[in-house]
């Protein structure tokens, strides 16, 4: 499938706001991939791809599996790096690809994201990536803790994984 056909498709299928989100984590993911040595042309289909499935997905926890399907089975992606990159931009994942950590935190930082801490975030991940994976990572496990909200605890062993790392 042609590229500028992929994007009318998804425009269609996951509607204006999100479709908005979707080409801003691209762009943010083309960048990034050029900064890190990333297959740049895997992280634009994976960053306009990562919320494919978020439309149709009720449950929020699962949106991330629910785009990868869809990316696969609609947009007809085959490479399997685009695909758990996509299914893990949520959670992240241990042992996680450039890729994976492109999409991760293009997905957080992307220009029509604004929250506390944002800017810090966005700085550290042009030089690093993991560092700002953590912070992000951190936030997101203290948000959700406040609220009692369901914690998917594969994010507090991307957390782990990446903190031995360091
Ligand atoms: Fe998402
Ligand atoms: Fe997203």
């Amino acid at each position: 499938m042609y590229f500028e056909e992929l994007k009318k498709k998804l425009e269609i299928e996951i509607g204006q706001k999100l479709f908005r989100h979707s080409i801003g984590t691209m762009e943010e993911a083309e960048k990034l991939a050029s900064v890190y040595g990333c297959d740049m042309s895997k992280a634009k289909i994976a960053g306009l791809l990562h919320d494919c499935g978020k439309g149709t997905c009720k449950d929020n926890l699962k949106h991330a599996k629910k785009s990868a399907e869809i990316a696969r089975l609609k947009f007809g992606v085959k490479d399997k790096d685009i695909i758990n990159a996509i299914m893990y931009h949520t959670t992240g994942r241990v042992n996680m690809t450039l890729l994976g950590k492109i999409i991760f935190i293009a997905d957080k930082i992307e220009p029509n994201r604004h929250y506390e801490g944002v800017e810090e975030i966005r700085k550290e991940a042009y030089t690093n990536i993991d560092a700002a994976i953590i912070k992000s990572l951190e936030s997101t496990i203290e948000y959700v803790k406040n609220r009692n909200m369901v914690l998917d605890m594969e994010s507090v062993n991307t957390l782990n994984y990446l903190k031995e790392g360091k």
